[in-house]
């Protein structure tokens, strides 16, 4: 099985929310057996499809350009077996690198209009073999139904005769990565691939297993808030923030539960389960606890019934550990917060 996987990202790898969900997708078909093969579009020149229809009339099937398009994309793209469209959401659809591609790909249908029925209206022959396709975007919103208007267009594109395989959509893809959940729905969309090659579709537990959401929006929310924030105060943009690697600080309860929960390591986790919980000693005294169980951590707002670890301190104390600016254990031995209890569950945060 050969397969042609579509890159439309601007970003590099290491930055590129896209490539990396895409290299976990073509990883899992590789093991399976498919033969694989990136094209970052970026790096090709393709010319915008300028309408003139000689592909239809004076040409058929050939484009005016003279471009990667024509010498070495277009034929390949038709001899492909799958080809996935692995794009950035922009302004809630494939971004324009991807956008010109597909419009491209025009010379593979005849210009006759062939009426279906009614619900499915009017379609164009095909000239060729036009592949099956794999739809894959990512989005920093954290809703799934950012990819309602793409889902749509990439049904009614693949309608024409081909067949859509598979669309694997990342709500909140830049949060993701700092997520310890990431792993969880990156490994599955790796097994999706396997799954594309071995049995032409992918499960439902392994599509549930991926459209898991990372995080309650509203805290995806909050810690995305606080990042630009900081990069706002500093002007540094993401990529220069990741070089110097900025700490974020809290400045919500919202975005505390965020940040913590988002720092929770399953690999420090190991035989630890309880409920920790911190209450704040300020002037409008805030509370939220998280439950740990080994593999999770799960944030929520309040008191918890009951708890194995109490934690109580000014919430601006806390604020300065998570950015780094002060040590826990400095804190705690200085006596800026008491910790009472079970406290290694305070031990399942931070990197190894
Ligand atoms: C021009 C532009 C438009 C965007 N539009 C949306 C959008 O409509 N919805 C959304 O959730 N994210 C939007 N984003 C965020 C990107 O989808 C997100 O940053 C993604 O990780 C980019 O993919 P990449 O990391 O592969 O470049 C937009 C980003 C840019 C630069």
């Amino acid at each position: 099985m050969k397969v042609l996987a579509f890159n439309s990202s601007a970003r590099p790898v290491g930055q590129s929310k896209t490539l990396l969900v895409l290299s976990r997708l073509v990883k899992g078909m590789a093991e399976a057996g498919a033969e694989v093969e990136i094209v970052n579009l970026r790096e090709k020149k393709i010319n915008d499809c300028i309408g003139c229809f000689t592909c239809w009339t004076k040409t058929p099937g050939a484009c005016i350009h003279q471009d990667d398009m024509t010498r070495e994309l277009f034929p390949k793209w038709m001899a492909a077996d799958i080809v996935i469209y692995a794009s950035p959401l922009y302004h809630f659809t494939v971004n324009a690198a991807m956008k010109r591609f597909i419009e491209r790909t025009l010379p593979v249908l005849k210009p006759y209009l062939i009426r279906k029925n009614i619900k499915e209206g009017t379609t164009h022959p095909l000239r060729g073999p036009h592949p099956a396709a794999v739809f894959v975007s990512v989005a920093g919103f954290p809703d799934e139904s950012v990819f309602d208007a793409l889902s749509y267009w990439a049904r009614a594109l693949t309608s024409r005769g081909n067949n859509l395989v598979a669309e694997i959509y990342i709500p909140g893809a830049e949060a993701m990565v700092h997520h310890w959940r990431g792993e969880e729905i990156l490994a599955a969309v790796e097994q999706a691939g396997r799954e594309i090659v071995l049995q032409g579709s992918v499960s439902p537990s392994t599509m549930q297993q991926i459209k898991q959401p990372i995080d309650d929006p509203d805290l995806v929310a909050a810690i995305s808030n606080s990042s630009w924030k900081a990069m706002i105060a500093q002007g540094l943009t993401p990529a220069e923030a990741d070089r110097q690697g900025l700490n974020y600080r809290p400045d919500s309860l919202d975005s505390f539960m965020a940040m913590l929960s988002f720092g929770f390591n399953p690999a420090k986790a190991e035989g630890r389960k309880g409920v920790l919980q911190f209450a704040f000693t300020d002037e409008n005294p805030q509370e939220c606890y998280f439950v740990i169980d080994e593999k999770s951590c799960i944030p929520h707002a309040g008191r918890a019934e009951q708890a194995d670890c109490i934690v109580s301190g000014p919430f601006e104390v806390w604020a300065d550990i998570i950015q780094g600016k002060a040590d826990g254990g400095q804190m705690f031995m200085e006596g800026k917060y008491t910790a009472e209890g079970n406290f290694p569950l305070m031990m399942v945060f931070g990197k190894n």
